[in-house]
């Protein structure tokens, strides 16, 4: 499989900043068949706009969340088949910002999945313990927990392991609790399900051929440097070439 390179762009960017960024990615990736997958994941707003530029190309379109009914009197909620009809295939859910601000519990965020999965949309389901649950060693209690309430029972989905603490502190961890943490991961969920898992916190190009070299890193979700194209880019380019 090749590396999944994703972009979250939380609550950034102006109307002309996303279109400039996605037609800089547009140009780089066109220049070759690359060894990795993009997707980007704007605002919801600038969705229908970024559908257009990346129609046609191989970059994958993204929310960065929903709604986990189908339709109803959700005032100001977006819903999975709205983000499908609008050219979408991957929702994020269950980020650490969406849990805080939002108080998004997992079982809510298995509700949100099981609804995106129904409506043809891969979820990559966040997980990730904040400072004080590492700093006693709790750090693998909590993400299973995360992970067995909000895995859905059926269907396709990647996971993105983001320690609230690495999250825009310029402060990854070290390559070694990555390794750690996404073996983990991956002997806790059923490999028939055959999920990709990512990493996300902190990456810039700086690091990134280290984390993705790293066992067991499916991919990166990438914040604040996706922001760059150029740096963004970049870290995509440091995927491994080698196929597998
Ligand atoms: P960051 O954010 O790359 O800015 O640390 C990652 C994320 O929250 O997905």
């Amino acid at each position: 499989m090749k590396k999944q390179i994703v972009a979250n762009w939380k609550m950034n960017t102006a109307r002309a900043q996303a279109v400039a960024l996605v037609n800089a990615l547009k140009a780089k990736a066109g220049q070759g068949s690359p060894h990795f997958d993009l997707v980007i994941c704007p605002p919801f707003v600038w969705l229908a706009d970024c559908a257009s530029l990346v129609a046609g190309s191989a970059m994958g379109l993204g929310a960065q969340d929903c709604h986990a009914a189908e339709k109803g009197a959700y005032t100001g909620d977006i819903s999975a088949p709205m983000l499908k009809e609008l050219g979408c295939s991957y929702v994020i859910l269950g980020h650490s910002e969406r849990r805080q601000h939002h108080q998004e519990s997992s079982i809510l965020v298995k509700e949100k999945a099981t609804q995106a999965i129904k409506n043809g949309l891969v979820p990559i389901i966040c997980v990730g313990e904040v400072e004080a649950e590492r700093a006693i060693g709790q750090q693998e209690v909590i993400v299973a927990r995360q992970l067995d309430q909000s895995i859905p029972d059926t269907g396709r989905f990647y996971i993105a392991y983001e320690p609230v603490w690495a999250i825009g502190t310029g402060k990854p961890p070290s390559l070694e609790d990555i390794r750690i943490m996404h073996d983990f991961i991956r002997n806790r969920i059923d490999p028939s399900r055959g999920v990709a898992i990512l990493y996300g916190g902190s990456v810039k190009v700086s690091n990134a051929r280290e984390i993705l070299a790293t066992k067991n890193v499916d991919g990166v979700l990438v914040g604040g440097a996706s922001l760059d194209a150029e740096e963004f880019w970049g870290i995509a380019q440091a995927s491994p070439t080698h196929k597998g």
